[in-house]
C-alpha cells in the first residue's frame, strides 16, 4: 500500500473542493491502481459549535497514525478566525514539526497571468516559508486592558535552529532540483534584531552551499519584483509572515488563489506532512458552486508525490493543464463557466481517458 491519508475538508468551500479531490483520489484507485486507505474527519467550525473545540482531545494523536494529511480550508463567521487557525491548523503544523511550507508559484499552461508581459516569460518558482516560529509565535499579551494606556505586545521568535532548518532545506532543494539561485526575503534595514539574525544565519548556510547563488532582497522591493519580473525567481526563502504574504502575491501573479497549492512538510518524516490549498474557506462564494477545485486537487498531487507516487502527481498536473485548455470546463475565477462539480467531473473524465496505455 502506498499509504494512509487523513482527510479534513474543514469549512465553506473547503468541503466543496475536497469533494472533487476525493473524486480524483477514487479515480486513481480504480483506474491507476493507487492503493491507499483514507479516513475523513469532520473537524471544522460545525464541530466547534457542537463540541466547543475544533478537534477532539486525542485528535492530534489520531492524525499521527497517518502518512499524510489532506486539508481543505477553515474559517466561518460563527467562530473567531484566530480560534479556527490556532486550534486546528497551527497545532498540526507545530506539533508535527512541519517547519517547511512549500508553495509552488507556477503559471500552468492555459492560465493567464494578470501581468501582460508574462505571456512569453514563464513564471515558475517555489516559495519556501518558515512555518513553525518567527512572527507567528503566539507570544505576547495585553496590558492595562480597558484603560486609556491599554497596550498589546506580539513577539517574533526566531531561533538559530529554526532558521538553519528552513535555510538548509531551501539550498538543498535548489541543488536537488537544479536551480541556481536562492532569494532570501529580509527587512533587516528596519527590523534590526530578528531580521539581522535571519540574514546572519541564512548567510552561513549560503556559504556552505557556494554552488548556489544567494541574494537577499528587502521584502518590500521583493513584492514589487514579483509583479515586475516574476520570471527572475527560482527559490524564494522567507520567514513565516513574509512567506505568507508573498505566497498570496505569487499565486495572484501566476493565475489566482483558485489554483495555488501548498505543502506543510515535516522533512524528517517522523510526523505526517499536510497538504492544503493556499486559499481559505471563501465565505463570499461558498455554497454557490463557484469554487475552483484545482488548488485542492494540485495539493492532492503534491501529497501523492510525497508518499512516493511522483508518477501520479505528474498525471494529475497534465490532466489539470488539459482541463485548462477548455474554458467551458473551468470555473469563473479563471475565465470559465463550469461549476465546482462540473470542473471536478471534467478532470476525472480526462484522467480516465488518459489512463489508456498506462500500466
Ligand atoms: P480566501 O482565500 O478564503 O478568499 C480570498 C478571495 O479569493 C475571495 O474573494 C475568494 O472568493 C477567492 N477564492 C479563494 N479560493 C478560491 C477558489 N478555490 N476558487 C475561486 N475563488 C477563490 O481568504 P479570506 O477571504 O481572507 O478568508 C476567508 C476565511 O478563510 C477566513 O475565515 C480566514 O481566516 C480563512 N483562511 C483560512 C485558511 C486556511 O484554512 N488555511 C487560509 C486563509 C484564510
Ligand atoms: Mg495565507
Amino acid at each position: 500500500m502506498a499509504g494512509n491519508i487523513a482527510i479534513v475538508p474543514g469549512d465553506g468551500i473547503g468541503k466543496e473542493v475536497m469533494k472533487q479531490a476525493v473524486k480524483v483520489l477514487e479515480t486513481l484507485e480504480t483506474d491507476y491502481a493507487l492503493d491507499v486507505d483514507y479516513d475523513v474527519f469532520d473537524w471544522s467550525s460545525d464541530y466547534y459549535v457542537q463540541h466547543g473545540r475544533m478537534l477532539p482531545e486525542d485528535g492530534l494523536e489520531t492524525l499521527k497514525n497517518y502518512d499524510a494529511i489532506l486539508f481543505g480550508a477553515i474559517g466561518d463567521n460563527r467562530v473567531p478566525d484566530d480560534v479556527t487557525v490556532w486550534e486546528l491548523i497551527m497545532p498540526i503544523r507545530k506539533t508535527f514539526e512541519q517547519y517547511v511550507n512549500f508553495r509552488p508559484v507556477k503559471q500552468l499552461q492555459g492560465i493567464n497571468s494578470p501581468l501582460d508581459h508574462s505571456q512569453n516569460k514563464k513564471i515558475d518558482f517555489v516559495i519556501l516559508r518558515e512555518n513553525s516560529e518567527g512572527e507567528y509565535s503566539d507570544s505576547g499579551g495585553l496590558m492595562f486592558q480597558g484603560q486609556e494606556k491599554e497596550m498589546a505586545i506580539q513577539n517574533s521568535i526566531f531561533t538559530k535552529q529554526g532558521i538553519k532548518n528552513i535555510a538548509e532545506f531551501a539550498f538543498d532543494y535548489a541543488r536537488k532540483h537544479h536551480y541556481s539561485k536562492v532569494t532570501s526575503a529580509t527587512k533587516s534595514n528596519a527590523i534590526t534584531h530578528t531580521m539581522k539574525f535571519w540574514d546572519k544565519e541564512v548567510g552561513k548556510i549560503a556559504e556552505s552551499h557556494s554552488d548556489i547563488e544567494y541574494e537577499k532582497v528587502y521584502v518590500d522591493a521583493l513584492a514589487a519584483k514579483f509583479v515586475q519580473q516574476p520570471e527572475e525567481f527560482q527559490v524564494v526563502l522567507a520567514s513565516n509572515l513574509f512567506g505568507d504574504i508573498l505566497s498570496d502575491l505569487g499565486s495572484a501573479v501566476a493565475g489566482g488563489l483558485g489554483i495555488s497549492p501548498s505543502a506543510n512538510i515535516n522533512p524528517s518524516g517522523e510526523f505526517p506532512s499536510m497538504f492544503e490549498p493556499v486559499h481559505g474557506s471563501a465565505p463570499d462564494i461558498s455554497g454557490k458552486g463557484l469554487a475552483n477545485p484545482i488548488a485542492q486537487i494540485w495539493s492532492l498531487a503534491l501529497l501523492l508525490e510525497h508518499i512516493g507516487r511522483k508518477d501520479l502527481h505528474d498525471h494529475i498536473l497534465r490532466a489539470i493543464e488539459q482541463l485548462l485548455s477548455d474554458k467551458s470546463k473551468v470555473t469563473k475565477d479563471i475565465g470559465g463557466s463550469a461549476s465546482t462539480d462540473e470542473a471536478g467531473d471534467a478532470l476525472v473524465k480526462i484522467l480516465r481517458e488518459n489512463k489508456v496505455g498506462i500500466t
